[in-house]
């Protein structure tokens, strides 16, 4: 293992998925093994960067209806990824500066920055924890959930771009069940989730590259996350559909599959 030597925590020698992503977004918070798997994987997908900036732009426009159309003033965002444009807050509180927002990542990297770069405004809160999926409970009992979020009030709860790090035998779903048992009725549920749905040969082949640098890339479908992980919600307009074709700001996409993610926004009865 090669650390960081100001950073014991950090491990630089082996690709992590936050580093990979902020590669393909043209951040420059990564190292040469994240860009070998960024790279390794665009020799499959060339569009893989175009794919990123796709799903990160989602994000804005899923939290500028949550905020601007659905009314939500909380959010909780698992898996924030290095802050790059458009964190949540800034485009949440943009709409109404008293957001608050709770951000929730595995990678000590992320919390460092996010802490670093991402301020609220002084009428709402933004608090970063290290907390990982697959200890909802932690999450849900970490002092800062309660300090940040107010459970009696309705919370988006932002899962972009995470859910393919599980295989099905996790079963991924049950930490976003403990996480939305916790939320009222009224709290939304938000989800990108790459998909072979798009091309099978091109998934498989990344999905492989990334299974050697030991990150797990796991495919859901269209029914999956309708069936699974959006089970008992009430699925907002236009539905699960390609990423790009979800509410699209100004002329709809061309072609809405060129991005391999699909997309929706749920919510709890
Ligand atoms: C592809 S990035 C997505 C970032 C952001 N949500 C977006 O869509 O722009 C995935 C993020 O999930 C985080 N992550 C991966 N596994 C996790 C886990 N078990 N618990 C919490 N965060 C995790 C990674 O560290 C990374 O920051």
């Amino acid at each position: 293992m090669s650390l960081d030597p100001s950073r014991p925590d950090i491990d630089v020698s082996v690709a992590h998925s936050a580093r990979v992503y902020d590669y393909w977004l043209g951040g420059k918070d990564n190292f040469p093994a994240d860009r070998a798997l960024g790279e390794a994987m665009i020799e499959v997908i060339p569009t893989l960067p175009a794919m990123a900036r796709a799903n990160r732009a989602f994000l804005g426009r899923a939290v500028h209806y949550l905020t601007a159309e659905a009314g939500v003033r909380q959010f909780l965002d698992i898996g924030t990824g290095i802050p790059t444009a458009g964190n949540v807050h800034e485009v949440a509180q943009k709409v109404a500066p008293d957001c608050r927002i709770l951000y929730v990542d595995h990678d000590p990297l992320v919390l460092t920055h996010a802490r670093a770069l991402m301020t609220s405004t002084p009428e709402g809160r933004t608090e970063f924890i290290l907390g990982d999926l697959r200890e909802p409970e932690a999450i849900l009992e970490h002092p800062a959930l309660a300090k940040t979020l107010d459970l009696s009030q309705p919370v988006g709860l932002i899962m972009v771009a995470i859910l393919m790090y599980f295989t099905d035998a996790e079963q991924p779903q049950r930490w976003v069940s403990t996480l939305l048992d916790a939320l009222p009725s009224g709290s939304y549920l938000a989800i990108t989730h790459p998909s072979a749905d798009f091309d099978r040969a091109a998934f498989d082949a990344a999905a492989a590259a990334a299974g050697q640098a030991g990150i797990t890339l796991a495919s859901r479908s269209k029914v999956d996350i309708e069936g699974s992980l959006f089970a008992g919600l009430d699925v907002v307009d236009p539905g699960v559909v390609p990423v790009l074709g979800w509410r699209p700001d100004g002329e709809p996409p061309a072609d809405p599959n060129a991005a391999y993610y699909w997309a929706g926004i749920a919510r709890k009865p």
